[in-house]
Parts: C-alpha cells; sequence; structure tokens
C-alpha cells in the first residue's frame, strides 16, 4: 500500500506508453511519443517519476515541469494511477507536494485538470489544492469542447496544512497492518546486508504475520499527515514488558518520535505495574542503540538470532512505579 517515487529510466517506457495510452487514461491525460518521455528524463526542467510500492512494482507515474522557472511556479503536469481507488493517487500526491516544497523549493504547485475528471478533481481538493478558475471550452475534442479547471498550492498554505506539526502517537488496528508491515521493510531495508536472511525476515515480518500479533501484542503507530512513520510493539514475557519491532521512517527520523514512543510504552508499563523493560537489539543498530540508552536502558547480555548477534537491553521500572505510588498518596 505504501508508495515511493523514484527516476524513470528507459526499462520503464512500455510501462509508461501503456499507462498513458490505456482507454481509461488516455480521455484525461495529454500523450507523449517513446522519444517525447526519453528526452524528458535528462530534461532540467522536467522531473520524470515512476510511482512504486516498496516491493518495487510499478504503479503510475508521474512528470513536473517548470523546474526551472523563474517564478518558482512548479507545474504538476501528469500523474497516471494504473491501480486506481487503492489509495496510490492521494499518496503519490503527498509525496508530489512534499518534494516540489521542501526539496525543489516552489512558491507554488499548479495542475490543470478537465472539468469531467471528477476522481482526480477529489482528490487534489482533498489534498488542499484551491481552485483557481475554468478554461472554459479551451479543449477542442471530436464532438465539441472542453473546459479545465486550475487549481494549485502555495508554499504557505502547504508550511501551515502539512509541516511543522509534530506526529500524534495512538494504538493501532488491524486495518494499519500493511503500513506498518511497510514502515519496518522500509525502515530496516539499509541494515538488510548485516542480517542473515532468516534473521532479516524474523525482523521484518510479513503483512499477516503482523495481523496475527494483534491477538497478543499492543502496538502503537505515528503518524504525520495521516501517514504511519513510525511503529513499535509490546508484549508481555516473564514479567517484564518487551518491546519489539521499533522504527522510524528514514524522512521521519530526528523528531524525537522514538523518544515519544517508548515514553509511551513506559507510562503503559508503570500504570499495569511492571517491573522492567526489555528489548533486543543488534550491535549494528547503532542508533537504536543511543536512543535505548539515552532513555535509560542498559546492557544485560548477549544472544542469536539465526546467525545474526543479539544485544539484550533492559530499563528497570521500579523506581518509577515507587515515584508513582508515592505521587498518589
Ligand atoms: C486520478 C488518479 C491519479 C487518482 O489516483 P487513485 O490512486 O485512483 O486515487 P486514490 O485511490 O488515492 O483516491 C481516489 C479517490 O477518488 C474517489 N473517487 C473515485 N471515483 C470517483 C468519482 N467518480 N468521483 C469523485 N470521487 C471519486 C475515491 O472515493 C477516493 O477518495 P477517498 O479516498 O476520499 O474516498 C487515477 O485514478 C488516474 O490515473 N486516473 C487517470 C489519469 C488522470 O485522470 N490523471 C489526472 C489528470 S489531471
Amino acid at each position: 500500500m505504501k508508495i515511493r517515487l523514484r527516476r524513470t529510466n528507459e526499462s520503464d517506457l512500455d510501462f509508461v506508453l501503456g499507462a498513458e495510452q490505456s482507454a481509461e487514461n488516455r480521455i484525461f491525460i495529454g500523450a507523449w511519443t517513446r522519444e517525447q518521455h526519453r528526452v524528458a528524463f535528462d530534461a532540467k526542467d522536467l522531473s520524470h517519476l515512476i510511482i512504486e510500492t516498496i516491493e518495487g512494482k510499478p504503479v503510475g507515474y508521474v512528470i513536473l515541469a517548470g523546474l526551472a522557472d523563474a517564478n518558482e511556479s512548479i507545474e504538476f503536469r501528469r500523474i497516471v494511477i494504473t491501480e486506481k481507488n487503492q489509495g496510490y493517487g492521494k499518496q503519490a500526491l503527498r509525496q508530489i507536494k512534499k518534494l516540489a516544497f521542501e526539496e525543489l523549493k516552489a512558491h507554488r504547485l499548479w495542475l490543470d485538470v478537465k472539468e469531467e475528471n471528477a476522481r482526480a478533481r477529489h482528490i487534489y481538493k482533498a489534498e488542499g489544492f484551491v481552485a483557481e478558475g475554468v478554461l472554459r471550452d479551451c479543449l477542442k475534442i471530436e464532438n465539441g469542447y472542453e473546459s479545465l479547471f486550475v487549481m494549485s498550492m502555495l508554499r504557505d498554505e502547504y508550511e501551515s496544512r502539512f509541516i511543522n506539526k509534530q506526529p500524534s502517537l495512538r494504538i493501532a488496528a488491524p486495518e494499519d497492518a500493511e503500513e506498518i508491515a511497510a514502515v519496518l521493510a522500509e525502515s530496516f531495508a539499509e541494515h538488510e546486508s548485516s542480517y542473515t536472511a532468516k534473521a532479516y525476515a524474523a525482523t521484518v515480518p510479513t503483512v499477516d504475520e503482523i495481523k496475527q500479533r494483534f491477538g497478543e501484542e499492543k502496538i502503537w503507530v505515528a503518524l504525520s499527515s495521516d501517514e504511519i512513520v513510525g511503529t513499535v510493539s509490546i508484549i508481555d514475557k516473564n514479567k517484564a514488558l518487551y518491546i519489539r519491532s521499533m522504527a522510524i521512517l528514514p524522512e521521519a527520523r530526528g523528531n524525537r518520535i522514538g523518544e515519544r514512543l517508548l515514553k509511551e510504552i513506559e507510562n503503559y508499563a508503570v500504570a499495569c505495574n511492571y517491573q522492567k523493560l526489555s528489548l533486543n537489539t543488534t550491535p549494528f543498530l547503532k542508533r537504536a542503540i543511543r536512543l535505548y540508552k539515552k532513555f535509560g536502558f542498559v546492557r544485560r547480555g548477549a544472544g542469536d538470532l539465526f546467525g545474526t548477534p543479539l544485544l539484550t537491553m533492559e530499563k528497570s521500572l521500579k523506581s518509577a512505579a515507587k515515584f508513582k505510588r508515592e505521587m498518589k498518596k
């Protein structure tokens, strides 16, 4: 369900042309030749991107234009999603806004959309684009004329609505399983080569495995702009609260989400009278170890997960529980 954007290359052209020329899409968008797409790959003013799932399956493409525009006005020229009504379009729009305003430093992101393209107009409006006006009957078609709606978003609208917002935390539900699996996969991907294959598979569970966890575990998620950017789960283990599957997406790191998730767990553990928190990590997850140490975890021993070294860390909650009891007196 989660998607990412990457640059289009020669080997994607059959997919792009197939999507562009299919009957359900071509009534709503312009069409280019193979050569026009190819030229766009290297054009300074354009960005040609494939929209793909985390597993690398292409589900659409997008073209941005006006990257070198002196007015800092970037045109969102074309988007096609091949697997419709699964949320890919809205997710892609969020990433495009982020790219345009945060990386390309646009002042304005604009697009035009055919008046009768109700689905596209719906997602643009839902994602905060404002209607500027209608270019009435500006397109000549076989049996008449069509109008275009011009829509845009300005930098301050993007900033006030979408950034500088602290991610919110909540308890996860089984419907979140797919996104949680994607967050785990994306967050651990950079370390895959340090794990044995079996240990990596155990670290990055499948959607079904996550769904099964809901019976016995409590899972938290952190959300930013309605998207899950972090997760952690807990399970009761020998009178300790065992923490596992903690992950924050690379782009969401550095915002203290990890600390907030741990604090949430600690509050829960204290309320339930647990004596300690425990977890296993691996020696190469240095950033995570730093966070655990900062939060009061100490090393307790070493182990092994299918040939990958493990490090056990614990935090005693006795003092915290006692403190809470005293405060209640
Ligand atoms: C427009 C397009 C990019 C949207 O992508 P998508 O992945 O299908 O969109 P999502 O699944 O994220 O969202 C679809 C939304 O449209 C709504 N929708 C579906 N059909 C609709 C219709 N006929 N009228 C109004 N809304 C409609 C869905 O309910 C959903 O909204 P919700 O999440 O608020 O319930 C895609 O359908 C597409 O490629 N269309 C053909 C090419 C095109 O039109 N490109 C845009 C040119 S401007």
